[in-house]
């Protein structure tokens, strides 16, 4: 079989349109897109925590129900699932939609890149990074979250990881910005950008190739490529690094929009935060409450590898199970006041997932936004008045842009870093 743009277009139709398509929300309206957690609490109003669509799929609105299927063997992705959905033009599945005993294997070799150990050697060079963008973005006094520090951030951190070559790195961002459009039913998105992102998607993944027969560099690439020899292999360490792509370039981009523009709704919120200095421990804190407010990533699809149930309700085999962490993350039977960002609640929110498919960047995700409110909230961001729109996806959920006016800088100009002009380049597309 050839893994071919062509391929993609057609094979990866079913799943992702039967799953988003029979959900019982208007997806394809602006108002969802603005707000879903409004067409969510619907639902659960009619329907409580579980609600059975009328083709058979069961949407999961409830905290303790998303939780015992994140946790339960019985629920996966299926065999089949896993390569229709992966289009990286090689013979190799993703390993977020792989189940064990594969996915434990494949796990386990990119865990040891995300060790706390290995994270925390990056502290100091994220850390510097957020400075000198927010430092550079307030200069003229009016900044755009989004663009001039949440994507040169998130985009120079997983190029980092992986170990992008320099010569590699625009294409890189170009593609991991187009792929995300791709995790939504392609019946909702234009035959022409679907060509786009399957392009995108084997063009980051020849670029991977290449850089696997270049002399050893840095890198997840580095790691896996050490040991492992064939084309098998070669496959699966595409396949991997294009999913770390995927997977953590545009969810970190939303969490520090999406959370600072929770943060500017809440100004009694933002003012109890900055009055603390903010501490480290206050910052901390208030990554959490935004992951749970308004999480990136608002879905995980599952699937009855067998015939199971959820808390009692049969879920006969190959029911599509839709996990919807947004929904969860605002439960009122665990949250108290769930609609409104409270910096004084410790949530043991969904938003990075749970059970085997845990996310691998948690920390990493984390660690960005914790930098860039450190050296955001000191310059006092103030709305800048613009409308506030999200980009055209419904499985991950960022804010387009967010504009700020913030406090300049007092030290004089200096010479741009490189990222910023990668902003200046972000901004234009
Ligand atoms: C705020 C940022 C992020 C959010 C909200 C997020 C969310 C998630 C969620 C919900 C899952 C589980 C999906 C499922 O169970 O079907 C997941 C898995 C994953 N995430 Fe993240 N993620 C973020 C950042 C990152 C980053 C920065 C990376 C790496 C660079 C990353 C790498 C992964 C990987 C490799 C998996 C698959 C794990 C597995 O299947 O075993 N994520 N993420």
């Amino acid at each position: 079989m050839k893994y071919t743009t062509e391929f993609w277009m057609e094979a990866s139709d079913s799943f992702v349109d039967r799953l988003m398509l029979q959900l019982p929300f208007d997806v394809e309206s602006d108002e969802f897109l603005q707000n879903p957690y409004r067409f969510y609490e619907q639902v659960r109003r009619t329907s409580g925590p579980l609600h059975v669509t009328g083709a058979g799929q069961v949407v999961v609105l409830g905290y303790a129900e998303a939780t015992s299927v994140l946790r339960d063997p019985r629920f996966g992705h299926g065999a089949q699932a896993a390569m229709e959905r992966t289009n990286y033009g090689v013979p190799a599945p993703a390993f977020v939609l792989t189940d064990p005993p594969g996915h434990t294997c494949q796990r386990e070799r990119v865990r040891r890149a995300f060790s706390a150990r290995e994270i925390q050697s990056l502290h100091q060079k994220i850390n510097n990074l957020a400075a000198d963008l927010t430092e550079s973005a307030a200069r003229s006094g009016t900044a755009d979250i989004v663009a001039d520090i949440a994507r040169p951030l998130s985009a120079q951190v997983v190029a980092d990881l992986i170990g992008v070559p320099e010569d590699l790195r625009d294409n890189f961002v170009q593609a991991a910005e187009l792929m995300v459009r791709g995790l939504d039913p392609p019946r909702l998105i234009a035959p022409d950008t679907r060509r786009r992102i399957a392009r995108a998607r084997i063009g980051l993944a020849k670029d991977i190739a290449v850089t696997l027969r270049r002399p050893p560099g840095t890198g997840l690439l580095h790691t896996l490529s050490e040991g492992s020899d064939g084309p098998a292999a070669r496959a699966e360490i595409i396949a991997t690094c294009a999913q770390l792509v995927a997977a953590g370039y545009e969810t970190t981009v939303g969490l520090i929009g999406n959370g600072m523009h929770a943060l500017l709704q809440h100004p009694d919120q933002m003012a109890a935060l900055t009055a603390t200095g903010p501490s480290e421990q206050a910052v901390a804190a208030a990554v959490e409450e935004m992951l749970r407010f308004d999480p990136p990533f608002q879905m995980a699809p599952r699937s009855a590898l067998v015939d199971a149930d959820i808390a009692g309700t049969p879920v006969p085999r190959g029911t599509i199970v839709s996990v919807l962490l947004g929904a969860a993350n605002r439960d009122p039977h665990i949250f108290f006041e769930p609609h409104r960002l409270r910096l004084d609640r410790q949530p043991r929110h969904l938003a990075f997932g749970l059970g085997s498919h845990y996310c691998l960047g948690a920390a990493l995700a984390r660690l960005q936004t914790t930098a860039v409110l450190t050296h955001l909230l000191p310059r006092r961001p103030r709305p800048a008045g613009q409308l506030v729109s999200y980009r055209p996806t419904r499985i991950a959920r960022s804010i387009r842009s967010l504009h700020v006016r913030l406090d300049a800088p007092r030290s004089a100009t200096r010479p741009k870093h490189h990222t910023e002009h990668r902003a200046e380049a972000s901004r234009q597309r």
